[in-house]
């Protein structure tokens, strides 16, 4: 049974900043962009980069290895040599705080 944990504050993430964070064996990546906040799996699912590393255009993050990239709202392959896509994870903000729903 997953809860929401508390992952970080908005102002920690500035629009168009990608931060990673570890918890309960979980690696993921929140990226900020006009759209708001989105968490995905910090691990490429071409060959395992940390996703966190790459930059973030738009709602695209493109993977720092071999330039796969990954819409960050549905974590959807947008470009190639990646073809499975990125998980997500749902989150939600209250107080200007970041919660993330892990497993
Ligand atoms: S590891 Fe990400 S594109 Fe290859």
């Amino acid at each position: 049974m997953g809860e929401y944990i508390k992952v970080t504050g908005v102002d920690d993430i500035p629009i168009g900043g990608i931060k990673a964070f570890e918890l309960k064996h979980h690696r993921f990546v929140i990226c900020h962009n006009d759209d708001g906040f989105f968490a995905l799996a910090d691990e490429c699912t071409h060959d395992n980069a940390p996703i966190s590393t790459g930059r973030l255009d738009d709602n695209i993050i493109v993977c720092p290895r071999h330039g796969a990239k990954f819409d960050i709202r549905t974590g959807e392959v947008k470009a190639p040599p990646a073809i499975v896509p990125l998980d997500t994870y749902q989150l939600k903000i209250e107080n200007n705080d970041i919660y993330v729903f892990i497993d």
